[in-house]
């Protein structure tokens, strides 16, 4: 460190104290990070790059450390000497903390400046003066692959270029021989843009190191608290940081959307000047440091084909993906699978030969790759299969819904095994896809567009049927950094019946103390009114990986559901003792063990609980309690049908989204009110990249919308009232028939609209648009089509 006042100088307290406030925090509810406060706390505000590639001459903190209140400048070169300067990211690449030569990326972490409170830790970072000597970066993912292109990543020993990896699904040759001996090929080069997620509440953390103890307690906004904890043992295991000395608690998070997987520098940071101090260290983001810096989401550059007859029958698909990564690959994928769940693309449709390939590079991008309200890149796969789709039943004059319902995969044919190696669990496409299309009216609008025309009016139709792949995973194929991707429960009840279910997943708004008190109420017959639900607290929860890409529904859910069975099983067992009957004679319904025949002799839960504790069969061990770790045999399938209605005015080439009916099918449901609840969300979440979102960085490595004012986050104004309804195709694996929800309409929304809008103007010759679909880059297709002069 440059300098560092001692904590007396700030005033700062005991450690015994610090540790009562610690208490104090815990016990309260409804905390979020920012409103943590321990004694003797101090802020941490960070210094970031304004170049995109330049090395660092000179770091002068002087002025810093003359403003009172600031008491330290922390850089690269300082935390070198604990080796602290790099971290590995989830997908085994490597990341800077903070720099000690070299920036990457416009708005990467500097230094970090210590203050005594978050204005005067902002006036000093403001006051460290840093000497760039600017590179030209490298910011096209095309060019990255230049012989002539600098190597980013000189750092790594032998590297000669900017490529990360290459990564192939399925049978080339036998889908080159399809591809050329069919009647109907289409190709479409499409992007999907860099966007980012916008969660209200930004990340942040506090690392509150007790040094008496050797333990750190860190409250952050994390989605997987116990991965983030056996990360920190890892990174700082060999400065004494082990496992047991970690505590990691992620109290009420502001929505995460898998933004809130990662490890950011800002948390290491805050946890290393807290380790050196002894004092608590706060670090909370502003609005454009989590936009401009933190990870990103999609960014693919894909081509997709699809091969098929002239009167519909789709054959083969063949995709090939160049995946820009930004300056790491710090993508939060299960490890063996670098492209995620991309080859979740050959969709919901009946045929056997596909083949997909991607590469991915390095740029001057910050970098991610997270799994935004999605398992792991399926929304960029579920959008190339859905344009092409479209695309092709466009070339062979077909309507795309009578196409969809040739191809899809029938419902007694499931398990359906995809040509790239899924089993899907179950579906009903036809059904999904009907109810939709009653439900918007599909053939009057088709009447009624045709009429529209005539009269100069653009309207369109667009469609998305979709599968997805949720729930990672089972340990076979998913693990992230080797852990493998089961989740749990821990169900405690006490003497007088009431309980207490702790996961390994972390809610964010997806309302997981409501569902899963359901599930374990449904099983246990005990009223959820009295079970309490918690996670995020590693010292409390059973170890699990925690929640994204719609995994808790299909594996905590799961766990739930085994727990309380393992716990009837004892109840029966406990029941037969007190009524004095065998096991065999018992019959349950929820709340209650009864005889068969004999329904007056009957054993409530409550009172089959309280013997567990008072006057349990000898020989059994008291309590009643359970875990399960729950390593599903399979993902789950969820899929939807999607139609959205737009009218596109031919002047201003303003698009209005009429109509929207979503149909979704997650299997069995728990919560209507919060299935609908998710899928509202998500579809606006769909509309955002759509229609409005993109991070846009010129060729100097500027990003040229990196605030609220030029970054388009669509809200209730920009929505249209969402239409959705549901169909029930239960998981046949899954305990209670569910499958994961959160991610659907974030995934099959974007095909459906820019679907629409092609569809709009099809009749002008215009074939695709690359989304966002704005009203100027509308505009400019029209007039390269020789609509507007
Ligand atoms: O992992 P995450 O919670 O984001 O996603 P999810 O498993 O899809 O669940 C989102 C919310 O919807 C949770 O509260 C679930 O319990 C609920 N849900 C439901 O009520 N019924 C389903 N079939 C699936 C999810």
């Amino acid at each position: 460190m440059i300098e560092c006042k001692t904590s007396k100088e700030i005033g700062g307290m005991g450690h015994s104290k610090k540790r009562k406030e610690d208490a104090r925090f815990i016990q309260g509810k409804g905390h979020y990070v920012d409103d943590v406060k321990l004694p003797g706390m101090v802020y941490m505000d960070i210094v970031r790059s304004p170049y995109a590639y330049a090395k660092i001459k000179k770091i002068d903190a002087s002025k810093a450390l003359a403003i009172p209140g600031v008491l330290a400048v922390v850089t690269g070169k300082d935390l070198e000497q604990y080796n602290l300067h790099w971290m590995p990211t989830l997908m085994s690449d490597t990341q800077m903390v903070l720099p000690t030569d070299t920036v990457m990326y416009q708005a990467q972490e500097v230094a970090a400046v210590i203050a005594t409170d978050k204005y005067i830790a902002r006036d000093g970072r403001d006051a460290v003066i840093v000497e760039y000597e600017p590179m030209t970066p490298v910011m096209d993912p095309f060019k990255s692959l230049d012989p002539n292109a600098p190597v980013l990543r000189s750092d790594k020993p032998g590297k000669t270029d900017n490529h990360i990896w290459h990564w192939e699904v399925g049978d080339k040759e036998k889908t080159e021989d399809v591809f050329s001996q069919a009647d109907v090929v289409v190709k479409q080069q499409m992007h999907i843009p860099r966007i980012h997620v916008a969660s209200i509440e930004t990340c942040g953390c506090v690392a509150a190191y007790n040094k008496v103890e050797n333990h750190l307690t860190m409250y952050m906004t994390t989605q997987a608290p116990h991965a983030i904890r056996t990360v920190i043992a890892l990174v700082a295991g060999h400065v004494g940081l082990t496992e047991e000395k970690v505590r990691v608690i992620s109290p009420d998070i502001g929505g995460g959307f898998g933004g809130k997987v990662p490890v950011y520098p800002g948390y290491v940071i805050a946890i290393a000047v807290s380790f050196l101090t002894g004092l608590p260290v706060k670090w909370i983001e502003d609005r454009s440091e989590n936009l401009q810096a933190d990870s990103f989401a999609r960014d693919y550059h894909i081509t997709a084909e699809m091969a098929g007859t002239k009167d519909g029958q789709i054959l083969a698909t063949r995709f090939k993906v160049l995946a820009d990564h930004g300056y790491t690959d710090a993508s939060a994928n299960p490890s063996k699978f670098p492209t995620g769940l991309f080859s979740i693309g050959t969709g919901s449709y009946n045929y056997h030969n596909a083949y997909m390939e991607a590469d991915a590079v390095y740029t001057n991008k910050p970098p991610g790759g997270v799994a935004y309200r999605c398992s792991f890149r399926v929304t960029e796969a579920v959008h190339a299969i859905e344009r092409i789709t479209d695309i092709f039943a466009r070339e062979i004059g077909k309507d795309p819904a009578d196409l969809r319902m040739q191809n899809f995969i029938k419902k007694e044919e499931f398990p359906w095994a995809s040509p790239t190696g899924w089993s899907y669990d179950s579906g009903d496409y036809h059904a999904g896809l009907q109810k939709a299309m009653d439900a918007i009216g599909y053939h009057e609008l088709r009447k009624e567009q045709a009429e529209l025309r005539k009269q100069g009016k653009w309207m369109g139709i667009g469609i998305s049927t979709f599968t997805e792949v949720v729930g990672a995973g089972p340990s076979k194929d998913f693990d992230i950094l080797g852990i493998k991707m089961f989740d749990s429960a821990e169900i405690r009840v006490h003497p007088t019946g009431k309980a207490i279910a702790r996961f390994g997943t972390k809610s964010q708004g997806q309302g997981h103390e409501t569902t899963y008190a359901q599930i374990v109420a449904e099983e246990l017959g005990i009223p959820m009114e009295h079970i309490q639900i918690e996670e995020g607290d590693t010292d409390t929860a059973p170890y699990g990986l925690g929640t994204y890409a719609s995994r808790s529904t299909p594996t905590a859910g799961a766990a739930a559901a085994m727990a309380a069975r393992k716990l009837r099983d004892k109840a029966k067992k406990i029941a037969a003792y007190l009524l004095e009957v065998s096991e065999e004679d018992l019959e349950w319904e929820p709340g209650k063990f009864f005889v068969k025949g004999a329904p007056e002799k009957a054993k409530s839960i409550q009172e089959i609980v309280f013997a567990s504790y008072t006057n349990h069969p000898p020989g059994m061990e008291a309590g009643f309690e359970a875990t399960h770790y729950y390593d599903p045999p399979n993902l789950t399938f969820p899929s939807g049908a999607y139609i959205c209605v737009v009218d596109v005015d031919p002047e201003t080439c303003h698009i209005k989204i009429r109509r929207f009916v979503a149909i979704d099918d997650c299997g069995n449901i728990i919560n209507p009110m919060i299935v609908q609840g998710q899928v509202h969300g998500g579809l606006t979440q769909g509309l955002a990249p759509a229609m409005y979102e993109e991070l846009i960085y010129d060729e100097a490595g500027n990003i040229l919308n990196g605030t609220f004012m030029d970054y388009l986050v669509p809200t209730a104004v920009e929505s249209p009232s969402w239409e959705t309804g549901h169909t029930v195709t239960p998981s046949p694996h899954h305990p209670i028939g569910a499958k994961g929800v959160g991610e659907s309409p974030t995934v099959g929304a974007p095909p459906a609209i820019v679907n629409a809008i092609v569809d709009a103007v099809s009749h002008l010759g215009i074939k695709h648009l690359e989304i966002p679909v704005t009203p100027y880059k509308l505009f400019k297709e029209l007039k390269a089509v020789g609509y507007f002069k």
